[in-house]
Formats: structure tokens, C-alpha cells, sequence
């Protein structure tokens, strides 16, 4: 018997936790910054609603109605087909966006022990650079960081899925809007926050061009955990009842509203502490040198607010990382257990240790391997470059042309109305957008992130 979630709202909670992290806090608000604020969210969540849920939909529909991890799912729906290619290419992308990503959630954990041992404290502006370099760049703590984090996502993933995956969903999600509603309130009404919520809220459209709605579809895929069979795996543990078109849209809406309130800490007390919004000030490294400075000189005369600040932040990010890290996990712990009849716990510990690994280079090409280039490219650039630019926007194509021409009509709508028990409004302008709209409109960032355009 496959373990299903036992609750409606643990459904919602674990796929949200897939699609809420770093993408959300770290990734939205520099895409945002660059791309010149308002507009660009307005674009964004367009991309959201009309591509996203879609693509979204489609995934939901092939994990519950196979019942299968990714690949799995494909060889079932589309047997002796070479469909299953898009399910193995969907836990690839797995391992290879798994083995980056937790260097990033690694150095979080770093910034939490930091601000929890209040290191930050009496920090100038020029301080910062300096301690994020000599820590990224140094050989061993970063990975001691990342190893903490592999273990953090191994422990909850062995578990299982109602008291591993779906348990801890349900307690970290709740924190994480919480933590993120208090770090919202207290970046607004910082003085000098206007700037920044004036930089949020009114659309410049003259800035608005190509790369810019390209860009907002990429982050929209990225941000919503599409394309790599994430929530497809989920989806296969939806239980019946599941109401899966209510469940997408909440997720969207749950996803993009994290996104909205990342911004609204991030800029206004970035605006607070003097930052020039549209500058390369609020660039990459964001989170890890901008950010600690902000909350250091946002509340240079009350510094337990500062320590507060940061501290809660960093947690809030290690949060919303884990249950992220915890949904690229369970895509290959699933596929290596029902593929190859691996134990649960041997499937995950293979996927731990092989990320460790991974982990590891991709962590020290921030030292020791910052010269080792394939295609001019560290190896964690190669890594992000090939996941997010490539794997993704392919693998979600893919998706929807799956969706949309191969599966039988019956079969989707069935899917979608609990045959026939939920009544659902759209039908047809869904199976539009997923034979046409999506495929040509990810064509397009696939173009374009290959420079093509
Ligand atoms: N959506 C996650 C985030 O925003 C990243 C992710 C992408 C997770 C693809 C799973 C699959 O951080």
C-alpha cells in the first residue's frame, strides 16, 4: 500500500513547502531588483497564474493518477513509449539541483549560528564582504554546513511521507508565515522604509522589455518547484478526495504571496539602510553581505532588535530551504525505491551521500576549485546554469506537451473532477493553454537563456 497524505491541508502544506524557499526569499528579490521592481512582479505573476498553474496542474494530474514517483509515472501512463526519458530526466535534475542548493541552504546555516552568537554585531558595511568571502572560499565549513543540512533533509525524508514529509510541513510552513509576517512588519515600519515600498508598488513599464518577461517566467518555473517532477511526486501521494485544481491554485497563491513579503522585508529595510534600490548594491549576494548589513545599521541604536532580526531571518530561510531540499530528496528516494526496490532508508541514503559528495565540489569551487571552468563556469554556476536555465524550462515543456496532447481527454478530466464528483470551470481553456500557450511561451525562455534571442 503507498503511503498517502492523511490530510487535505498537509497536501497543501508539503507542496507548498516544496515551492516556497530559496527561490522565493534569495532569488525573487534579486530577479526583482534587476528587472526593475514593480513591473516586473506585475509580469511575474501573470507568468504564475497563466503558465505556472497550468504546468503545475499537469503535474499533479500525472503524479495521482499513476501513483508513481516521476519515472515511474511516465512508464505507467505512456508504456513502451519513450516518455519515461522525461521522468528520468525529471530525477536527474533532482540530484544536480539537490547537490548546489544545499551549499546555499549550508550557508545559511553558517548566518544563523552567527547571528545567534551575535558575531554580526558592530559590523560596518565594509566587514560584511569580507566575512561571506572568507568563509564561502574556506575548504571546510561551508561543507561542514552543507553536510548539517544533507543530514537535516536525510532525517525528515527516512521518515516517510504522513510522518516525515507531511508532519514536518505542517509545523514548518505555519512558522515560516509567522516568522515572515513579523519580519514584514518590522522592515515596513523602519524609517526610510518608503523608498522601498514605493519601488515594490509602482510599475515602471518603460522598463519592460524581452529579457524581462523572459526572466519572470524563469523565475515562475524555478519558483513553483516546476518542471523536474517535484510535485509530480507529491501529487502521487495525494490521497482521492484530493481536490487537485484547489490545491494548485492555493499553492500558487501561497507561493507568490512569500515571494510579495520577501520583497517587503527585503527592500524597504534595504532602502532603510540607505541602499540605492536599482543599483548593483542589491545584487547576488543579497542575502549574505547586503542583508546582515541592513539589519546592523537599519537598528544601529538598538541592537537587540538587530539580533533579533537577523537571527529569526536565517532561521526563517534554513526553514523554507529544508522544505525544499526535502522535496528534491524525495524525488529520488522514491525513484530508487520503486524502480529498484531499494529500502526506503538505503533509496535516501544513496541520494544523501551522493549529494554530500557532489555537495562538496560544487561548495569548493567557491575555494580550492574557483579555477577548475568547464564552458567558463565553476562547477556550482554549471550546476545552477544547467538546472535552472536547462533542465527545467525542458523538463516543464515537456510536461505540458504530455498533458496536453498525449493523455486521454477522459483521463485528465477525470482526474481534475474526481470523475465527475468536483465540478471544474476551465477545462477547456487549460487543455489551450497546456497544447500551445506553454509549450511555445517556455520555448521562449528556453531561447533565451541560451542567447538566442
Ligand atoms: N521552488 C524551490 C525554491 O523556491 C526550488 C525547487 C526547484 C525545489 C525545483 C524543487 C524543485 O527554492
Amino acid at each position: 500500500m503507498r503511503e498517502n497524505f492523511g490530510s487535505k491541508l498537509g497536501a497543501v502544506l508539503a507542496a507548498a513547502g516544496s515551492a516556497v524557499g530559496l527561490g522565493n526569499i534569495w532569488r525573487f528579490p534579486i530577479e526583482t531588483g534587476r528587472n526593475g521592481g514593480a513591473a516586473f512582479i506585475l509580469i511575474y505573476i501573470g507568468c504564475i497564474f497563466l503558465i505556472g498553474l497550468p504546468v503545475m496542474l499537469s503535474e499533479f494530474v500525472i503524479g495521482r493518477s499513476s501513483q508513481a514517483n516521476t519515472a515511474g509515472a511516465y512508464r505507467k501512463l505512456a508504456p513502451g513509449t519513450q516518455w519515461k526519458w522525461v521522468g528520468r530526466l525529471g530525477v536527474f535534475t533532482g540530484f544536480v539541483i539537490m547537490s548546489y542548493y544545499v551549499v546555499v541552504a549550508g550557508w545559511t546555516i553558517q548566518y544563523a549560528w552567527l547571528a545567534l552568537t551575535n558575531q554580526f554585531a558592530g559590523k560596518t558595511a565594509e566587514d560584511f564582504p569580507v566575512i561571506f568571502s572568507q568563509f564561502a572560499s574556506n575548504p571546510w565549513q561551508p561543507i561542514v554546513c552543507l553536510v548539517i543540512f544533507v543530514w537535516l533533509t536525510h532525517y525528515v525524508v527516512v521518515k516517510g511521507v504522513t510522518r516525515g514529509i507531511e508532519r514536518w510541513s505542517k509545523v514548518l510552513m505555519p512558522m515560516l508565515f509567522i516568522l515572515v509576517m513579523g519580519l514584514v512588519i518590522g522592515a515596513v515600519s523602519m524609517p526610510g522604509a518608503k523608498d522601498g515600498i514605493t519601488f515594490l508598488l509602482q510599475p515602471d513599464f518603460s522598463k519592460v522589455n524581452g529579457p524581462v518577461v523572459l526572466n519572470a517566467m524563469g523565475q515562475a518555473f524555478y519558483s513553483l518547484s516546476l518542471g523536474m517532477g517535484a510535485l509530480c511526486t507529491y501529487a502521487s501521494y495525494f490521497n482521492r478526495q484530493t481536490n487537485l485544481a484547489r490545491t494548485a491554485l492555493n499553492v500558487c497563491v501561497i507561493d507568490t504571496v512569500i515571494a510579495l513579503m520577501a520583497g517587503f522585508i527585503i527592500f524597504p529595510a534595504a532602502s532603510a539602510a540607505g541602499y540605492h534600490l536599482q543599483s548593483g548594491d542589491i545584487g547576488a549576494s543579497l542575502l549574505f553581505i547586503t542583508l546582515p548589513n541592513v539589519f546592523q545599521q537599519a537598528f544601529a541604536h538598538l541592537p537587540l532588535l538587530s539580533y533579533v532580526f537577523s537571527l529569526l531571518f536565517y532561521l526563517l530561510v534554513i526553514l523554507a530551504a529544508l522544505t525544499s531540499t526535502i522535496s528534491l530528496h524525495e524525488v529520488v528516494t522514491s525513484y530508487m525505491t520503486e524502480e529498484f526496490g531499494f529500502r526506503r532508508s538505503r533509496a535516501a541514503l544513496v541520494e544523501t551521500v551522493t549529494c554530500m559528495l557532489l555537495g562538496c565540489i560544487c561548495s569548493l569551487s567557491f575555494g580550492p576549485l574557483q579555477h577548475l571552468k568547464l564552458a567558463g563556469m565553476t562547477i556550482f554556476d554549471l550546476f545552477d546554469w544547467t538546472s535552472s536555465n536547462l533542465l527545467l524550462p525542458i523538463g516543464g515543456m515537456f510536461i505540458s506537451i504530455f498533458v496536453g496532447w498525449y493523455l486521454k481527454r477522459e483521463l485528465v478530466r477525470g482526474e481534475l473532477t474526481n470523475n465527475g464528483t468536483l465540478r471544474v470551470r476551465g477545462l477547456r481553456v487549460l487543455i489551450f493553454i497546456l497544447r500551445f500557450v506553454a509549450p511555445l511561451a517556455i520555448l521562449g525562455i528556453f531561447l533565451n537563456q541560451l542567447h538566442l534571442f
